[in-house]
């Protein structure tokens, strides 16, 4: 049993280390030869036989089971040296990355505000009951909540469910005038083709002392600012409502594939609806302590934007990771 020992011992690698242990341990290797001689030893002799046996088989079997430990430690080092990368190597490709097309679209608009004298504010992801949704006049139990499929903490802390709150949170940090966006990451209970759990928006409010700022400001701002993101387009105002706002709009522009004559993306209606926005409800000023002011604000989700102007049929492939995604924008 010696001559194995030492073959075991003297394994350099784990492939050889097998042979062995085929040779050795395997179903006609030399233990189960040895174990199989049992039959012609005599009675007497038999119980020794098997003890020293054994005896031999366990000091085999540690030997083996410890070069087997120490050589996969040793071959995982050799493995790791060879797989490591050398970063001071240049490597001749010059392969350029490329904006994720939400950080473009976002960037696109953040760059319109800005020229337009506009601040950049933000606010916590994790919001509370009423910046989220009290101080917007949208108290408890108001049917305008059920718009909103919120994640919630508990009863005051959530996930918020639009960048509104930022306007609270701006308004109450801030005296006017003010004239900000906020762009950021939102959170609602949807899943589908148009709709994911996280998405981003841009938020804007506008406030100004009583009477300098009517709906004809925030009509041209939104129009210019439609325009420069999609270039010669319609842009119509629907009324509509929201509770932070009175009166409200939904601002549509001319469909961007069809030209206005009626496709599938614009369930032939000639139109995509882009935005909402108003003039900011007296009940929001009264929630931060303003008085004597006016303003407007708008909203809008940023991935829809990028999926109009990218023709990106799926919501869900923004996340997806797939880097065959970005490389269509580079
Ligand atoms: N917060 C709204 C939403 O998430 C978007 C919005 C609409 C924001 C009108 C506004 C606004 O500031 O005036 O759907």
């Amino acid at each position: 049993m010696q001559e194995y020992s030492e073959k075991i011992e003297s394994a350099e690698a784990l492939k050889v280390l097998e042979e062995v242990r085929i040779e050795v341990f395997g179903k006609k290797g030399v233990l189960a030869e040895q174990f199989a001689k049992m039959k012609s030893v005599p009675n007497e002799e038999k119980k020794e036989f098997a003890k020293n046996l054994n005896i031999q088989k366990a000091k085999l079997t540690a030997l083996f089971d410890k070069k087997k430990t120490e050589l996969i430690k040793h071959e995982s080092i050799l493995m790791m040296k060879e797989g490591a990368i050398d970063v001071t190597l240049f490597n001749g490709i010059n392969e350029a990355g490329s904006l994720h097309p939400i950080n473009e679209t976002m960037n696109k608009m953040i760059d319109y505000f800005v020229s337009m004298n506009f601040s950049i504010e933000e606010g916590p992801l994790i919001e509370d009951d009423f910046h989220n949704f009290e101080a917007l006049n949208l108290p408890d139990f108001h049917p305008a909540r059920d718009m909103q499929d919120t994640f919630f903490f508990n009863d005051k802390k959530l996930l918020r469910t639009h960048t509104s709150p930022v306007q609270i949170r701006t308004m109450m940090s801030q005296k006017p005038p003010i004239r900000m966006i906020c762009p950021g990451t939102v959170f609602r209970r949807d899943f589908d083709i148009t709709h994911t759990p996280m998405f981003h928006q841009i938020e804007g409010l506008v406030v100004e002392e009583e009477g300098k700022v009517s709906f004809s400001h925030l009509k041209y701002i939104l129009e210019d600012f439609l325009k420069f993101m999609f270039g010669d387009v319609e842009v119509r105002f629907r009324p509509s409502f929201f509770p932070f706002t009175e009166p409200s709009t939904e601002v549509d522009i001319s469909c961007i594939f069809c030209k206005g004559e009626g496709c599938r993306v614009c369930s032939h209606t000639g139109w995509l609806e882009v935005l909402g926005a108003g003039m900011v409800d007296i009940n929001v000023f009264k929630a931060v302590g303003y008085e004597n002011v006016s303003g407007y604000a708008f909203g809008m989700g940023i991935e829809r934007i990028a999926m109009l102007i990218h023709q990106i049929p799926d919501l869900r492939s923004m996340f997806d990771g797939d880097v065959r995604l970005l490389e269509q924008f580079r």
